[in-house]
Formats: structure tokens, C-alpha cells, sequence
């Protein structure tokens, strides 16, 4: 029996929200896998952090997912380095707050700047580097895409929980979450026979030292009784960018410690 292959070793993979809370902890673990990412985000300062911590594991772009011009850039500096990628890790995403302008903010009154703002980073971001970054893989061999999704793109936000905490999430991110899980399977159909698979990972809300009152009843709600931690992730995305997962396209794994599973 040949046993398929799950090193990424080498393998040059895009992830955006490079600098955010858990796109931060999937570089280490990237890195630790051998592995070279290319970190798109929109936040310069903490890019050059990122480059003095982990030097030439990395290739670092100061970019706005939104603006399809800065990403064709992208693309063609990759082209021109001679870098070809094997997988894109969708994760940037915009405030996910019902906080405005330090107002707790019901549906109601939501603005729609807002709303609009959050389905610009989060799903139409998502769209544009699948469309511009597409290009960038090599089609002899099997490339990824990971789409980040959510729990909230699966079942909605159980509002009983957040009360008055404003760490509630928008209707923008149900929205956009549950976006990104159709246009993942939109692009699995649609590159059905080319050797591209979309999948998406739903997690569920990670332990960030929240407000203890809401933790405790996050956790009520998960089987496993706790928050997720950012390695809880970590499986997920080396079996999808690894050949294990190469009959896997236009699946969801949700990695939630059974929340959406009563
Ligand atoms: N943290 C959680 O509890 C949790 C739970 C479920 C899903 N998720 C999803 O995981 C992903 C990462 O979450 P996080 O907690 O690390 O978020 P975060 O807010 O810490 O990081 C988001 C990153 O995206 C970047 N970004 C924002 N707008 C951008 C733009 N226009 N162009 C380029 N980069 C931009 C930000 O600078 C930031 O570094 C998100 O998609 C989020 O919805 C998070």
C-alpha cells in the first residue's frame, strides 16, 4: 500500500489576515511545517513584525483584498519571482462587531456603510483572490483553497448568550460566512476536472480572554465544554493542503467542539 502524502514541506501557500489573531498562529504553524507563506494583509507595521520574526518563510504584501489592482500586482510579482503556489487560505476578514463607532448597535440601526464594509473584505475579498490568485497555481498538480468561514455561517448566532456584551457578531458576517460556504461549492462545480479542490473551515469562536460571564455560557453550548484554541485549526488545514484531502472539494469541516451538532 503507497501511503498518500500529508507533508506540505515546501509548499508556497497565500493566507490572508496574515497579521490578525489567528492568521499570526497559522504562519508559525506553517513555518513549523516547512512550509512558505505569502502574508497579505492591510497592516504594514505588523508585516514587518511578521518578516523580522520569521525572515525567509515568509514573503510579505501590504495589500486591500478589496482592490482587485493591488492583488493582479501581487499575482505578477509572484510570476515574476518564479513563485507557484499550491494554496490559498482565505482568512482576512473586517470588524466582526455590533460596536459602531463605540455604540452597541441592534440590527435595526445597523448602517449600511457597515454591512457593506464587511461583505466587501470578507466575501467579495474571498472572490477576488480566488479570481486573481487562480492564476498562480501550478495545473499539473493538485492545488487548495481554504475559504474561512464560521460556525455563524452554518447556524445563526444564539443571541441569548451575548446580551448586552457587543461581542455579538453582525448580521454582515451570517451573511458573508454563509456567502463564503456557497461560493466555495460555486467554484468546486466550477472547476470540476481541473486540479483545483475549495473547501471551506467553519470554526467556532476562539478563546481570546473574553468576558468570563460570556465564556461560561459559550461553553454550555459546546459539547466539549470549552472555547476553541488556534490549534484546534491546525489539523484542518495541513489535512486540506496535504494530498489526503485530493477527493475533497466543495466541503465544510466545521471544527466546533460539537456546537452546531444538537
Ligand atoms: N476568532 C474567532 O473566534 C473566529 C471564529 C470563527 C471564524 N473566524 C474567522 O477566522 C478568520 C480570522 O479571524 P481572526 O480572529 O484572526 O480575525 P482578526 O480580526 O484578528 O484578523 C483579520 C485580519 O484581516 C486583516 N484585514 C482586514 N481587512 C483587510 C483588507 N481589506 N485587506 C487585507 N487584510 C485585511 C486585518 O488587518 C487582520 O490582520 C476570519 O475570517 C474570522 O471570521 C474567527
Amino acid at each position: 500500500m503507497k501511503i498518500k502524502d500529508y507533508d506540505i514541506k515546501n509548499k508556497n501557500i497565500i493566507l490572508t489576515g496574515a497579521t490578525g489573531k489567528l492568521g499570526l498562529e497559522y504562519v508559525k504553524f506553517l513555518s513549523l511545517c516547512g512550509a512558505k507563506t505569502i502574508c497579505i494583509d492591510i497592516n504594514k507595521d505588523k508585516l514587518e513584525d511578521l518578516k523580522k520574526k520569521f525572515k525567509d518563510t515568509v514573503k510579505t504584501y501590504q495589500v486591500d483584498i478589496t482592490n482587485k489592482n493591488l492583488l493582479l500586482e501581487v499575482s505578477k510579482d509572484l510570476k515574476k519571482n518564479k513563485i507557484e503556489i499550491d494554496g490559498l487560505i482565505n482568512n482576512a476578514a473586517g470588524k466582526q462587531t455590533t460596536i459602531i463607532d463605540g455604540i452597541l448597535t441592534n440590527f435595526e440601526n445597523y448602517p449600511l456603510d457597515s454591512w457593506k464594509e464587511e461583505l466587501d473584505i470578507d466575501l467579495t475579498g474571498t472572490f477576488l483572490c480566488c479570481q486573481v490568485f487562480c492564476k498562480n497555481f501550478n495545473t499539473d498538480k493538485m492545488s487548495s483553497i481554504i475559504n474561512i468561514s464560521s460556525t455563524y455561517g452554518l447556524v445563526a448566532a444564539d443571541q441569548r448568550i451575548y446580551g448586552e456584551s457587543g461581542l455579538n457578531s453582525s448580521a454582515a458576517y451570517a451573511a458573508t460566512k454563509s456567502g463564503i460556504i456557497g461560493l466555495t461549492k460555486y467554484l468546486a462545480s466550477y472547476w470540476q476536472g481541473k486540479k483545483i479542490k475549495v473547501n471551506v473551515i467553519a470554526p467556532a469562536g476562539v478563546y481570546n480572554n473574553q468576558d468570563p460571564e460570556f465564556v461560561k455560557k459559550y461553553i454550555e453550548k459546546t459539547m466539549l465544554k470549552r472555547m476553541a484554541n488556534p490549534d484546534d485549526l491546525f489539523g484542518a488545514i495541513r489535512y486540506l493542503l496535504s494530498s489526503y484531502s485530493d477527493f475533497m472539494t466543495g466541503s465544510t469541516i466545521t471544527v466546533d467542539g460539537g456546537w452546531t451538532s444538537w
